[in-house]
């Protein structure tokens, strides 16, 4: 295959038709899709499909239809799908010795976010993957519910279907420690329904937040790098860089599957509760042995890693802002010099507020991001687009709007005064102030 695209390691670029003899599987994927959605939900669905593409998917079935599309296709593919999988190892990463082939296989629905957040509670979780019917029974006694880790809170009361990865690396969640993913996109996949990365961070020491198995708040992030994809293009990447998933902001379905590989036998991470234990050889796929090896956590556990102190990076700098409530005013004093950053925060409980140099002037914006309230000094900033990105879910903020690519994420803005290194920020407006 020609030389696929790539960056430091950390990720590359290939396309499915030019991986012999998966040429065409992408089609195959489609057509098994397109031909469970019209067993589901008639003819004329399909025929949405197949006219105006899988994107529309969200036009023809619900969230809830999800779990059993996921479950028939699958059931069908998993051969061909592990089949591929390895084919990526040998041909795109060069691997020619026996390897390890995850038998967790994802097939990703993310529905639109405007229609996913208003969809049925108990749908389930677009990044919940099928393991093979034969150690299904096997992963179930294994399962660990582990007290401290709560998704939900983080998300916020959104329906599962709504949910996007926040910033982590694989072996946090129990996956290998070695690995690399393949994320293959089923349709087209633009940067704002896409994955991203953080390749700078690619040899950090990075904390984890044990609530949410994500990067811990307070770790300030830089722009992250969009990764959009055409259908069939998949991208290979080192699942212990820093990555996430972009909110799926467009209007359009995601469809994507995830398969993941190791060049050596799986280790795990003992500081995760679980791990995810059912693999194949890729020899014994290659020579059709349906053979699933049950690598125990307790008996796989990578060699300590000698954890390097984590380098918390400079944050945004704070100053304190004196909340006149009376008039709805909070009064501050710059730094004497000015902000020598692009961004300064303005304390003044209740209020946390982002100051922002512009290339069209200051303004001021509430600093907790409207999707899930987190801290936006944490998110990578452009001084040459004007753009602040969330650290969650790595959408971005147009600064002189406050605007995103989804129409009910705006940033709260305010009045914001300056005169020399006194401001004045304007928090509730004159007539809802007691005379
Ligand atoms: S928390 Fe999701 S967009 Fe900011
Ligand atoms: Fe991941």
């Amino acid at each position: 295959m020609s030389a696929p695209s790539s960056t430091q390691g950390v990720w590359l670029k290939c396309h499915v038709r030019e991986l012999a003899p998966w040429a065409t599987m992408t089609e195959r994927v489609l057509s098994e899709i397109i031909s469970t959605v019209e067993q589901m939900k008639g003819a004329a669905a399909a025929q949405v499909l197949r006219q105006h593409g899988i994107e529309r998917l969200h036009e023809v079935i619900d969230t809830d239809d999800v779990t059993s599309l996921r479950n028939q296709v699958l059931e069908r593919l998993r051969q061909p799908l592990l089949a591929m999988a390895t084919a990526v190892g040998r041909q795109v990463l060069g691997w020619d010795g026996d390897f390890y082939v995850d038998d967790y296989l994802i097939l990703r629905i993310n529905f639109p976010y405007e229609v996913a957040r208003k969809t049925n509670p108990a749908s389930e979780n677009p990044g919940i993957g099928r393991l093979s019917a034969t150690v299904r029974e096997q992963f179930q006694a294994r399962k660990v519910i582990d007290p401290v880790y709560a998704p939900k809170d983080y998300h916020r009361g959104h329906p599962p279907a709504a949910w996007a990865h926040g910033p982590h690396i694989d072996s946090w969640a129990g996956h290998s420690r070695d690995g690399r993913n393949i994320w293959w996109a089923i349709g087209e996949v633009p940067a704002e329904a896409g994955m991203v990365l953080y390749p700078e961070l690619a040899n950090a020491s990075l904390p984890c937040e044990r609530r949410t198995l994500y990067l811990q708040a307070g770790y300030r992030l830089p722009v992250p790098t969009y990764l959009p994809l055409a259908a069939g293009e998949m991208l290979v990447f080192d699942p212990e860089v820093l990555h996430g998933t972009h909110l799926n902001t467009t209007d359009a379905t995601r469809v994507a599957i995830s398969m993941r590989l190791n060049a050596s036998r799986p280790t795990f991470d003992p500081a995760c509760f679980y791990s995810r234990e059912f693999w194949r050889r890729a020899a014994d796929i290659e020579q059709g042995h349906d053979e699933v090896l049950h690598l125990r956590r307790e008996d796989n556990f990578g060699a300590p890693v000698a954890a390097a102190p984590v380098q918390t990076p400079a944050a945004v700098p704070v100053i304190a802002g004196q909340l006149d409530q009376a008039n709805g005013v909070i009064h501050g004093q710059l730094p004497a010099a000015g902000p020598d950053t692009q961004r300064i925060i303005v304390d003044a409980a209740p209020y946390r507020i982002m100051l922002v140099r512009t290339s069209d002037g200051t303004r001021a914006y509430d600093a907790a991001c409207p999707h899930y309230g987190v801290d936006l000094a944490d998110g990578g900033c452009d001084s040459d687009s004007d753009k602040v990105y969330c650290p969650a879910c790595a959408i971005s903020f147009d600064l002189q709007t406050g605007k995103s690519s989804c129409p009910s994420l705006t940033l709260q803005p305010y009045d914001i005064r300056q005169d020399g290194a006194a401001i004045r920020i304007r928090v509730a407006p004159p007539e809802a102030v007691a005379p």
